[in-house]
């Protein structure tokens, strides 16, 4: 159990360990405090692997704060698109403005100001100020939670708050005052590529493997103790993947909610039939000449999943927009709307590529 594990121990092991195991990121090479906030709200659902090339584009296009404050929403969500989670980008963009009007541009050195800002929660506030500005604050993430409740063999339920509060008061009565980074980074770490979240832990190579209760009681299967998530709904959708000769039919989805703002295929809830798919396409005022069922496909949010069939239909002619939808070339598709990774199945049939892949 966490309060009667003597947590000191495992400072000095970890700091040996993460002095000749931490991974070059380019975020840690300059850990400026723009670059850190960005690197690790991209992080929060994505692998640091994936993150990568999004970092270097999204830095480089938008290298501060400023240019964060004033970026056009479009080309923002441009730059995320694929990462998912879009609303993270979004608040990024509102605390960047609220940091333009109270801070002059730089983010606050102390950790309670950071937590004020929209978006940043404890986690990011602590990592921030930890590995940014050198402030003894803990940065508990899931990484975290899985490996101290390991070595303690602590059972608690890290989906409670209160769990995650108590880790945070141990940790900061044992971290490092003056390596405040490089402790909360090593935790990090340490979950990231020994402890890891998926799959048997590698002790072997853990710098805690002499006194981890969870690997001297091999109980790793157990702990950490999560308990269930509801369970998400599930909605069944048809969608059209609309052609002539040059254009395709898109649709900007409202400015609230799931994916707000973002652009997609047209779609319907349920699981049309050839038949039913045709009469869609004729009430929105177009004239199928051929239609070619796809195969389905699957994307998975956090509280629901899309269940989704496709056609691709073409038409005789794309002319004037029809109300809420819009006719684009091809080409501009890939520049300039941003399409989020839900519908990455049935891009490929617009021979158009969404995020990362394009640069590739
Ligand atoms: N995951 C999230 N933030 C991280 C960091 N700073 N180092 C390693 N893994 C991380
Ligand atoms: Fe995780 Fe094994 Fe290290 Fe324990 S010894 S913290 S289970 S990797």
């Amino acid at each position: 159990m966490l309060q009667d594990f003597d947590l000191k121990k495992i400072v000095k092991p970890l700091l040996e360990w993460f002095r000749t195991n931490a991974r070059v990121l380019p975020w840690r090479t300059e850990p400026e405090p723009y670059r850190v906030w960005v690197s690790e709200i991209m992080l929060q659902q994505t692998r640091v692997e994936a993150v990568k090339p999004y970092f270097e584009r999204f830095t480089k296009e938008l290298p501060d704060v400023k240019a964060l404050a004033e970026c056009e929403e479009e080309k923002l969500l441009k730059l995320w698109e694929g990462l998912g989670y879009y609303n993270r980008v979004r608040n990024m963009q509102i605390a960047a403005q609220t940091v333009m009007e109270e801070y002059g541009g730089q983010l606050p050195a102390d950790y309670e100001q950071l937590l004020k800002l929209k978006g940043i929660g404890n986690y990011t506030a602590g990592a921030i100020a930890s590995i940014a500005y050198k402030i003894p604050v803990p940065a508990v993430d899931g990484n975290v939670l899985r490996v101290i409740s390991r070595v303690t063999g602590d059972r608690s339920d890290i989906m409670k708050q209160s769990v995650r509060t108590e880790m945070e008061h141990a940790l900061k009565e044992i971290m490092p005052k003056e390596e405040a980074s490089a402790f909360n980074q090593a935790l990090m770490e340490l979950g990231a590529t020994v402890c890891l979240p998926n799959g048997a832990p590698l002790c072997e190579k853990c710098p805690w493997q002499e006194f981890c209760e969870a690997r001297l009681k091999d109980c790793w299967q157990e702990i950490p103790v999560k308990s269930k998530a509801k369970a998400r709904r599930i909605e069944e959708k048809t969608v059209f993947i609309i052609r002539d000769g040059e254009k395709i039919v898109l649709h900007k989805r409202p400015a609230k909610g799931l994916l707000a703002g973002l652009y997609e295929f047209p779609n319907t809830s349920g699981h049309l039939s050839e038949e039913e798919a045709l009469q869609w396409v004729k009430k929105q005022k177009l004239s199928p000449l051929h239609i070619q069922k796809l195969e389905p496909a699957k994307h998975i949010f956090s509280h629901v999943e899309w269940h989704m069939e496709g056609y691709m239909i073409r038409v005789d002619e794309l002319t004037k927009d029809k109300s809420g939808m819009l006719f684009v070339e091809v080409k501009d598709s890939e520049e300039k709307y941003p399409i989020p990774a839900a519908f990455s199945a049935y891009t490929k049939y617009m021979n158009i590529r969404l995020g990362n892949e394009k640069f590739e």
